[in-house]
């Protein structure tokens, strides 16, 4: 270690105060205890600075090769202990680097900040979280519509009762509804992409908001840092957070739907339903009814979703009254947005799983999906095709079923004299009724939940897998 030099305090900022800051003041302005977790990406852009430094003579090569060592030191020490990180005096991330630095180094490390500031800093590292953060949720995304495409296979053909209004409606196929999930999931994969593309944004050379006086290539800088691009106004980028509520929203968008699909498993688990059978793997018992098995893994994701929305609120609010630049309002931009990140995190990794392992129950399914009353548009169809205006022939099944309804029986047993009764257009073949499996089969539109159609959909569902996967480096 060299010896330590000299400065009034260890502050960043302590020359023009004569006293003190407040303790409680202190500890309340203070962001390590969560912006820490930034390490690598305040450690990666120390790096590419202290590079850029040196391209306009502010750094010699010695001294870069001693900072960029230093940076590796203290890479090192957080990798070989977590602990590390533990320091009662860092006030933030910043403080926290430039402070080691000065430890390893001697005076040498407080060269690094020249003509840069922590807002941009803090701007800089902030989007390289969200750009790795949204990659990491896409590679979760795709583990779930792979849970979804092999429930889908599985149960290929097993009919359910589709409902509107929560009331039963017509037959489609099991592996249309799930099929239905998967697109909405699919969806906010595109949303991750597009936060990806607002984050990726150098903002180094911005300063603290007019820009560097330096000379410094901003350009190189970010193309080290992995950006495909640098900020365009100083000022704009040390105060946009437009990435972050992009991120924010396509998190919430994700806990939507996970909440959403939690809400038809919860129905679908329950007695009345009994479409589902949960696993206990994913599920909870209550510490006095010994019978029950809860379906709390889907009744947390639903839960959970309020704070993820809460946290893209938030941040909204926070943003709306700032005026240009930066202010320090901004530090309340990360804590609601790590945290959101690591519930979305999870909550797919549990809804992967406990998709999975759910078994559907197909005789129940079929059963709900057989009744001929969801039969009735393709019965009114009939008459269609006979050459009835469709609002006529909704009128004629609407009595048929009354009839059947006052009898207390399928509209299918009533019989063909009853029938004619309301229409002579009714013949025999009328009261046979359609199969179930026509009545699916015949919703062979594009998109519709005829086997050929949910087919075609299943091996796009597959193509859109095997190209995720290896854009985003994992295993087929
Ligand atoms: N910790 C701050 C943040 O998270 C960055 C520091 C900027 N501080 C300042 N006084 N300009 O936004």
């Amino acid at each position: 270690m060299t010896a330590q030099p000299q400065r009034k305090d260890d502050r960043l900022w302590g020359g023009r105060f004569e006293r003190e800051p407040d303790k409680q003041f202190d500890a309340f302005q203070r962001s390590f205890a969560f912006d820490r977790r930034l390490l690598p990406y305040e450690l990666a852009v120390d790096r590419a600075w202290a590079k850029a430094l040196q391209g306009v003579g502010i750094l010699s090569a010695a001294e870069v090769h001693d900072t960029l060592l230093a940076l590796d030191n203290i890479a090192k020490e957080f990798a070989a202990d977590p602990s590390f990180l533990e320091s009662p005096t860092a006030e933030d991330v910043h403080h926290f680097v430039e402070s080691a630095l000065v430890h390893e180094l001697g005076a040498l490390g407080w060269k690094l900040h020249t003509g840069r500031s922590r807002n941009e800093l803090v701007a800089t590292d902030f989007r390289l979280f969200v750009m790795d953060a949204a990659k990491q949720v896409q590679s979760g995304l795709v583990g779930l519509l792979t849970a979804f495409l092999e429930q889908a296979k599985t149960h290929f053909g097993v009919p359910m009762a589709g409902m509107t209004h929560m009331q039963h409606a017509q037959p489609i196929l099991l592996s249309h509804f799930l099929l239905a999930h998967a697109e909405a999931f699919s969806r906010d994969l595109t949303r991750l992409q597009h936060a990806a593309e607002s984050a990726d944004a150098c903002p180094m050379g911005s300063g603290a908001l007019a820009g560097n006086s330096f000379g410094i290539d901003r350009n190189a800088i970010a193309r080290e840092l992995g950006f495909s691009r640098i900020t365009a106004n100083s000022l704009d980028a040390v105060s946009d957070r437009d990435f972050a509520l992009d991120y924010l929203f396509a998190l919430a968008g994700i806990a939507t739907h996970l909440s959403r699909l939690a809400e038809d498993f919860v129905i679908f688990a329950s007695q009345e339903f009994a479409y589902v059978i949960l696993p206990d793997e994913y599920s909870t018992g209550s510490s006095l009814m010994p019978q029950k098995k809860n379906p709390d893994a889907w009744e947390l994701m639903r839960g959970k979703t309020g704070r993820i929305t809460g946290a893209l609120l938030g941040l909204l609010t926070t943003l709306k009254g700032l005026p240009t630049s930066y202010q320090r309002d901004l530090q309340e931009d990360k804590e609601a947005l790590f945290s959101a990140h690591d519930q979305v995190s999870d909550m797919l990794a549990v809804a992967t799983g406990a998709l999975a392992a759910t078994k559907f129950n197909a005789e129940r399914l079929r059963a709900a999906a057989s009744n001929p009353a969801l039969f009735a548009t393709d019965a009114a169809d009939y008459l269609v095709h006979r050459g009835v205006p469709f609002r006529q022939a909704h009128d004629l099944v609407g009595q048929v079923l009354r009839e059947a309804e006052r009898q207390g029986k399928p509209w299918t047993q009533l019989t063909l004299e009853e029938v004619q009764k309301i229409s002579p257009l009714f013949e025999e073949d009328f009261l046979t009724g359609p199969s179930l499996e026509d009545v699916i089969a015949n919703k062979v539109v594009l998109g519709g939940t005829a086997p050929e159609p949910v087919r075609a959909a299943m091996a796009i569902l597959q193509n859109r897998i095997t190209q995720l996967n290896s854009k985003l480096g994992a295993k087929p």
